[in-house]
């Protein structure tokens, strides 16, 4: 057993490794599952030693995945081992990048259980890519809507900031704390709001980077039984939760393959209903996206299908790695990483929720449900001194990094989750802004609002996940505690 070995005596806070020892017996009588995900135990000493070699706890897999040293290795023998030429010509290294390109998309189409009658795979550099194609290319016109959670990515809130969605009515749809979940009533209200639209899309995180939940997939049908086309941002689910396609129809995918396994970075997805892709329009085209152009005529042909959406050369180098990265996580199993993530992150919070200073204030505040019905291994919180102020997160982080952890803390592109989470108010952000002619950085904007915080500490889970990671997070929060 690995615990952060040779780093005991530097940091005084942690306890003996007896006492850790203990707190995991307890842990694993909690939670018999446990035992099933011991794979991964073994998949952590083969496939990221690095990580206990190096002395670091990581603990962002929100941000970003780790990869399993096989899928370098794996990935540079293909490379070293083949010549491939940029694809779409007949020469022999250009047919095999062609055809590695062809092999990647049936493959992520089959991870997900899609069928590839049903959904069309298009590559872009990352969620964010996917979410543009959609935002840019949806045919907002007077009267449509365009209705999201509040707790969506700034890559999707970002989409109102097109000029056709401007024609269109933007619709805010509200998580409500302390849970940070949509409730029925408030759903159905919104959804039946654009009963007269034309054109109608929601987007909805399938699991919030903000607070965790994982929002209904139930929805998509609902929706779209409404009329609605469902945009479902898949990235800061399906690293550690199966979506499967086959029985969940969402309009539009969204994710990027280094959150669900480290490497490559720079390749995303979106999966889109090839009845749901005709409705995008694409405001121009590029290299790749045109069957025929011609300059004097000024006219061209839009291709059909994922090619219309690949702009330029596909990153062809990389995409024999998503492959191995698929195949990796299908080795590993991404039930026993939902299982593992999630025993951790209620252990974790089962913990944080009982801290409390000498004097008996709370020593953590955790956004988001305290239980783990429904919501993946990511925990957003704040902690508290013993007169019940904040700790400001970035105290929070600069102890962490000396810890050796890697958390994250901010407000993690998630404005919307974070204002609501944080009880921030739209007529104080505003005043701020007015105040400060609609600009401000975000120290002025934390003197504006009393010195509140804007933001806060997030601790995620991921494949290479084990008990003493979780451990040393518990004993790094308790060493805020006073006496
Ligand atoms: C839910 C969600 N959507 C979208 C994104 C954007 O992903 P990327 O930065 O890879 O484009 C993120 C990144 O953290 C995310 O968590």
């Amino acid at each position: 057993m690995t615990w952060r070995r040779g780093t005991v005596s530097e940091f005084p806070g942690l306890a003996s490794f007896a006492e850790m020892a203990s707190e995991k017996a307890r842990f694993e009588t909690l939670n018999p599952e446990y035992a099933g995900t011991r794979v991964l135990d073994e998949v952590r000493e083969r496939e990221f030693a690095r990580l206990d070699r190096l002395g670091h706890v990581y603990v962002d897999y929100t941000g970003g995945g780790l990869f399993g040293e096989s899928q370098v290795s794996d990935h540079m023998a293909f490379l070293t081992g083949s010549v491939l030429g940029n694809p779409h010509s007949t020469n022999p290294t250009s047919a095999l990048a062609t055809e590695r390109v062809a092999q990647c998309r049936k493959r992520v189409l089959s991870f997900f259980r899609a069928d590839p009658d049903e959904y069309v795979l298009i590559f872009t550099s990352n969620a964010s890519g996917a979410l543009k194609l959609v935002g840019e290319s949806y045919p907002f016109g007077e009267g449509d809507r365009f209705l999201l959670t509040f707790d969506n990515h700034n890559s999707v809130v970002g989409i109102r900031a097109f000029d056709r969605v401007s024609r269109a009515t933007t619709r805010y749809l509200p998580v409500e704390p302390p849970d940070l979940r949509v409730s029925d009533e408030t759903l159905v209200r919104f959804l039946e709001e654009g009963s007269g639209s034309r054109n109608k899309l929601f987007a909805y995180p399938a699991q919030s980077n903000f607070s965790g939940v994982q929002h209904p997939l139930e929805w998509i049908e609902g929706a779209q039984d409404l009329g609605w086309d469902v945009l479902l941002d898949a990235a800061a689910f399906v690293p550690t939760s199966r979506l499967d396609l086959s029985r969940w129809k969402p309009d539009y995918v969204t994710l990027s393959f280094y959150k669900m396994f480290g490497y490559p970075t720079g390749v995303g997805a979106l999966l889109a209903r090839r009845s749901a892709l005709t409705k995008l329009h694409r405001p121009w085209f590029a290299g790749g996206t045109i069957s025929w152009a011609s300059v004097l005529a000024e006219s061209h042909t839009m291709s059909s299908g994922s090619e219309g959406f690949e702009d330029g050369t596909l990153n062809y180098t990389s995409l024999p790695a998503v492959e191995i990265g698929l195949d990796f996580l299908d080795s590993v199993g991404i039930e026993a990483i939902h299982s593992r993530v999630n025993a951790l992150a209620g252990w974790l919070m089962e913990k944080l929720v009982t801290l409390r200073h000498g004097n008996g204030e709370r020593l953590a505040r955790i956004y988001g449900p305290v239980d783990m019905d429904s919501r993946g291994g990511t925990l957003a919180l704040n902690l508290y001194d013993a007169e019940g102020d904040p700790i400001d997160h970035r105290e929070v982080e600069e102890k962490a990094n000396r810890w050796k952890i890697s958390l994250r803390t901010g407000c993690f592109c998630n404005p919307g989750a974070g204002e609501l989470a944080l009880g921030l108010e739209k007529d104080e952000i505003v005043g701020c802004l007015a105040r400060s002619g609609n600009r401000l950085t975000l120290h002025e904007f934390q003197q504006c609002i009393d010195d509140r915080s804007t933001g806060a500490v997030r601790i995620s889970f991921g494949v290479a996940s084990n008990f003493e990671d979780a451990y040393t997070v518990y004993r790094f929060f308790q060493d805020f505690q006073k006496s």
